[in-house]
């Protein structure tokens, strides 16, 4: 060979991976809203978690904020956008009371299970979410209800030393964004201590986690190594490369640029599984892949374990605007 030929890479490209139904919505949301609006949206947290989707959508004239208190009286009449995370009630309860015009990009499935906590929650149950504290999410759920309604459960420890609050039934919720096998171990802990316990009628983990989770599962056994692209705030991106390493992949990486590679840890591969988070759009993977062409001879293949064909309704305030 000559002395400048790059090393042969083969790439399995996870399938599903990337933009889910409810990040596409939640993202299509504030694009509609500019354009029917006009400049500035505000956006209260990060639409999805993705820096570069944050970015773009900055330079078309979404205003991001933590809080709806950031936003000043004087752009009250500008519509305030609710992130594909979901909110607590008292959002949209501070929005209306501030008379201010919002519209809820929450993913229909995470609604779904907000929904869920209120039917147990009417009757009578104490409920237990298993979740991470602190994401949005999960602070979006357990405000749903009054304080001390939903207890938080985020480990198989956790799980062990739950005590009820009193002698309720009980109910168990997830955080939609999971690792099933992790939640599966949570919830067989918590049937045993409690056999009652009554579980969600369809999995509160959406089929975009379960998918993109499956996938990596039947590409890790076959790398060198799995690249995740995702953010490091992404609770689905980061269980991503934890499945990739318990599947068995020596190296699991999360990055979310090219810029960001760690060129070191993959010295000496033959074989790298690549997959991105819901929150993170495909032209990133595309970027990553061009990258590895700059210094490998690329053979990408796709490696598809599901097929996904779910899609969600826009706010009827903008979907006449879609159809335009
Ligand atoms: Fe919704 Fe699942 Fe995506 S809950 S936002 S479809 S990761």
């Amino acid at each position: 060979a000559p002395a400048n030929s790059k090393p042969r890479l083969d790439i399995s490209l996870c399938a599903p991976r990337g933009f889910c139904a409810g990040v596409d919505r939640a993202v299509q949301i504030v694009e509609l809203a500019i354009e029917r609006f006009g400049a500035p949206v505000y956006v209260r947290h990060e639409i999805v978690h993705n820096k570069y989707v944050v970015e773009s959508l900055k330079a078309k004239g979404a205003v991001f904020v933590e809080e709806l208190a950031e936003i000043p009286d004087a752009e009250r009449e500008r519509p305030v956008i609710f992130s594909a995370h979901g909110v607590a009630k008292s959002v949209p309860a501070e929005a209306q009371a501030r008379n201010m015009f919002y519209l809820d990009a929450t993913c229909p499935l995470v609604s779904k299970v907000h929904k869920e906590a209120e039917i147990h929650y009417r009757k009578g149950r104490e409920i237990v979410l298993i979740g991470h504290a602190g994401h949005p999410e999960v602070i979006g759920t357990m405000g749903q209800l009054p304080e001390g309604a939903v207890r938080l459960v985020e480990t198989e420890d956790d799980a062990r030393t739950f005590q009820p609050a009193g002698d309720r039934p009980l109910a168990w919720i997830t955080q939609t964004t999971l690792s099933v096998d992790d939640t599966k171990a949570i919830v067989d802990i918590l049937r045993e201590r409690f056999p009652d316990i009554v579980a969600p009628h369809k999995d509160d983990i959406c089929y975009a986690t379960t998918n993109r989770q499956e996938a990596v599962k039947s590409v890790a056994p076959l790398v060198d190594a799995m690249l995740v692209v995702g953010a490091p705030n992404s609770s689905n991106s980061q269980r991503l490369r934890e499945v990739a390493e318990r599947a068995g992949c020596p190296v699991a990486v999360l990055v979310q640029r090219a810029s960001e590679i760690p060129w070191g840890t993959f010295e000496g591969i033959s074989r790298l599984g690549i997959t991105a988070g819901a929150s993170a759009p495909e032209v990133l993977v595309e970027e990553i892949i061009g990258a590895f062409a700059d210094r490998y001879d690329v053979n990408v293949e796709t490696v598809r374990t599901a097929k996904e064909t779910t899609a969600f309704n826009l706010p009827r305030a903008l979907r006449e605007q879609a159809a335009e």
